[in-house]
């Protein structure tokens, strides 16, 4: 499993241990530019008693020296809701910022760059969601996460990769509306009988995987074990060894050790995991997400010196979008 550090032990380690953490990945040469910002960052993270929530597809550098709490959007949501810093910085897309701030209202959250979205929070509306609650009247709505607070508002409920499943199942009833992820949603109908309507919304680095993909890798690599998120199409999953959130991927390596394994998720996701797992040969085709990409130490260190760019959601839209988000934590 990924390891959670606590914001006081982190920013307490000295550097030549941080550079051990990624020493595989990072040359020595690189090191000393990296560096200074990390020193810069975990200076200011002190100061103004900040936390760095960072997502499992931010860039190792990020990843192994300065996230405090690191993992899949689940666990940022979860550790969001327990933090007692002042300032929380999200290293990772704008929806995650987003559901940080809904659930710590009184605290500022910063995201390093604003242009850090998501094609799935892009894909739909809370005018497409008022319009689908119509269309099926009495039909519970469960939402991605990956959506922005304005769609969450009009949710019944929120869900992540993570826990979809039970979500879904822990409503109680026959059908359910499931947005925006059409995979996703296809993926989960596939594994319990309540009915699933979808939209059409697509993940754009998940969608490239192909069956093929998966063919040409087993030819290749002989024994490979295939995991993959399931923001891919069914097809893919279909022919993987195990289909899980990014957490749920990094916990399958830690447990089962496969010799031989790909990730058929963001690139960033098997490099951090790599460096955790010197003794497993990880195969590499993936695929970039050029939001989570946006984020790098410098944009985190002009974030906590300037104290941007803050995120704010409208009260109104906060609070409904609020319950949905609380409703899930408190199922799973
Ligand atoms: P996870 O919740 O599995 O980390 O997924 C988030 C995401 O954006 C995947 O593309
Ligand atoms: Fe959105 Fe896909 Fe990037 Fe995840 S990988 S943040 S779903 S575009």
């Amino acid at each position: 499993m990924l390891e959670t550090v606590s914001p006081a032990a982190r920013t307490s380690l000295p550097l030549p241990e941080l550079y051990s953490r990624v020493e595989r990945h990072i040359p020595a040469i690189e090191w000393p530019v990296l560096a200074d910002d990390i020193a810069a960052i975990l200076k200011l993270k002190r100061e103004k008693n900040a936390v760095i929530l960072a997502h499992n597809y931010q860039t190792p550098d990020i990843f192994h020296t300065v996230g405090d709490i690191v993992g899949d959007s689940l666990a940022l949501a979860r550790e969001a809701a327990r933090t007692d810093a002042s300032v929380i910085v999200l290293a990772g897309v704008h929806f995650m910022a987003e559901t940080a701030k809904l659930l710590n209202p009184e605290k500022t959250v910063l995201i390093p760059d604003l242009r850090a979205g998501c094609s799935l929070a892009e894909s739909i509306t809370a005018a497409d969601v008022r319009l689908l609650r119509e269309a099926h009247p009495g039909v519970p709505i469960v939402t991605y996460v990956n959506t922005s607070a304005a769609v969450k508002a009009e949710s019944d409920i929120c869900c992540t990769s993570g826990n979809a499943k039970k979500i879904v199942e822990g409503l109680g009833v026959p059908k359910v509306i499931m947005i925006p992820d059409e995979y996703l949603a296809r993926n989960i109908a596939a594994q319990t009988h309540v009915e699933i309507i979808a939209w059409k919304g697509h993940c754009e680095v998940h969608e490239r995987f192909t069956p093929e993909d998966i063919r040409e890798m087993r030819a290749n690599y002989p024994g490979v074990t295939v995991l993959a998120h399931p923001e891919c199409p069914p097809e893919v999953v279909a022919e993987c060894d195990y289909t899980g959130s990014t957490a749920g991927m990094a916990d399958y390596v830690g447990q089962k050790r496969p010799h031989r394994v790909v990730l058929l998720t963001e690139c960033s996701m098997s490099d951090n995991v790599a460096l955790q797992y010197p003794d497993l040969e990880f195969v590499r085709p993936c695929n970039l997400c050029p939001h989570m990409k946006r984020i790098t130490l410098k944009n985190i260190r002009h974030a906590l010196e300037t104290m941007s760019h803050e995120v704010t959601v409208d009260p109104e839209i906060a609070d409904r979008a609020r319950l949905s988000v609380e409703r899930m934590l408190a199922i799973g």
